[in-house]
């Protein structure tokens, strides 16, 4: 096989696109796709001041490379979440990336600034480690683009993560879920614009960018993220997918294309919504579930309320 481009010889194979690419015009595939998402659905412009989520994996690691190389104003922003030497590793990936590309990296670690971390909140609340990990991610993601004032904040998830996402929601017809699974979710009252632009590429391109890029990723998945469902469902998918290419993009972009208009969000709690009392982040109560996992997992803190008085 030859490139598609230039007939030169290739680096990778792309049976769903039916295509292989020479290094050069892999490189360019990978950008050309990441600016059609942005395009296609209008996830933001040159103007707007993005906030890249790196975990220090490829995948958010690529994607801040892609946008830098587009010519976006593109930070990033990396959790330490206290899950041992994988968080800290993960963090060390992306201070090495900023510090190469001369980015500016803004870093939380949860421990310092909210006395626990996703081991101890599992531990502590009988909640799964990805559930109380997410938590923390969506709440600190907001939080942190709000604060700082980004007009959108980018998340790593590609193709196959979002097909298994779907997969997972359809098999169980989880309607709201289905409502919120656009590559693209508007802003709304607390929450900023969110974006995944990389929802073209899956993660064997990602990998391939970052080892022709010389982009360094953690390798090794979250340790506890073991017998988590969306693992499972990548297998599946990719078992069908490899004796049908392009099965993957098919269901994902024919669900956007055909089906995601049938699931409304259920707007029917926004009116419910209000201010937490402690951090001022949306809350379907008094406080919100971040406010909430937080005291339960670190409950000798208490956290200032946001009159300044404990309570
Ligand atoms: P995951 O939830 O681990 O599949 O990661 C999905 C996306 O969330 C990644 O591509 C990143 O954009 C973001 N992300 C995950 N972990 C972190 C972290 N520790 N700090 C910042 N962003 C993260
Ligand atoms: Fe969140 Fe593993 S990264 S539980
Ligand atoms: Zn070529
Ligand atoms: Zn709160």
């Amino acid at each position: 096989m030859r490139c598609r481009v230039c007939k030169g010889p290739i680096v990778i194979e792309l049976r769903q696109h039916n295509a292989a690419f020479c290094e050069e015009h892999f490189l360019r595939f990978c950008r050309d796709q990441t600016a059609r998402s942005i395009k296609k659905f209008d996830m933001f412009g040159t103007d707007d001041r993005i906030l890249v989520a790196v975990s220090g994996g490829k995948d958010s690691l690529a994607l801040w490379d892609i946008l830098l190389d587009l010519g976006y104003t593109a930070d990033g922003l990396v959790l330490g979440l206290g899950i041992g030497e994988y968080s800290e590793s993960s963090t060390e990936f992306a201070r090495t990336f900023a510090r190469d590309r001369d980015a500016t990296l803004h870093e939380i670690n949860l421990q310092e600034s909210y006395r626990f971390d996703v081991p101890t909140a599992a531990r502590e609340t009988g909640r799964v480690p990805c559930s109380a990990c997410g938590l923390s991610k969506r709440h600190l993601f907001d939080k942190t683009a709000l604060e700082l004032g980004y007009d959108v904040v980018v998340t790593g998830h590609n193709l196959d993560d979002e097909a298994a996402v779907l997969f997972g929601n359809t098999i169980r017809w989880k309607d709201d879920y289905l409502a919120r699974q656009a590559p693209v979710l508007p802003a709304r009252a607390g929450f900023p614009r969110k974006a995944k632009p990389l929802v073209r590429l899956g993660e064997r391109e990602m990998a391939a960018y970052c080892l022709l890029r010389g982009i360094d990723y953690i390798v090794e998945e979250c340790p506890m993220a073991e017998g988590n469902k969306h693992l499972e469902y990548k297998a599946l998918l990719n078992e069908l997918e490899r004796t049908s290419p392009g099965a993957k993009m098919q269901f994902y972009f024919g669900f956007l294309d055909r089906a995601a208009r049938h699931f409304e969000p259920e707007d029917a709690v926004e009116h419910l919504i209000s201010a937490c009392v402690r951090c001022g982040s949306p809350a379907n109560g008094e406080v919100c579930s971040f406010c909430r996992l937080a005291e339960r997992a670190a409950p000798v803190v208490l956290l200032p309320t946001r009159s300044g008085r404990d309570s």
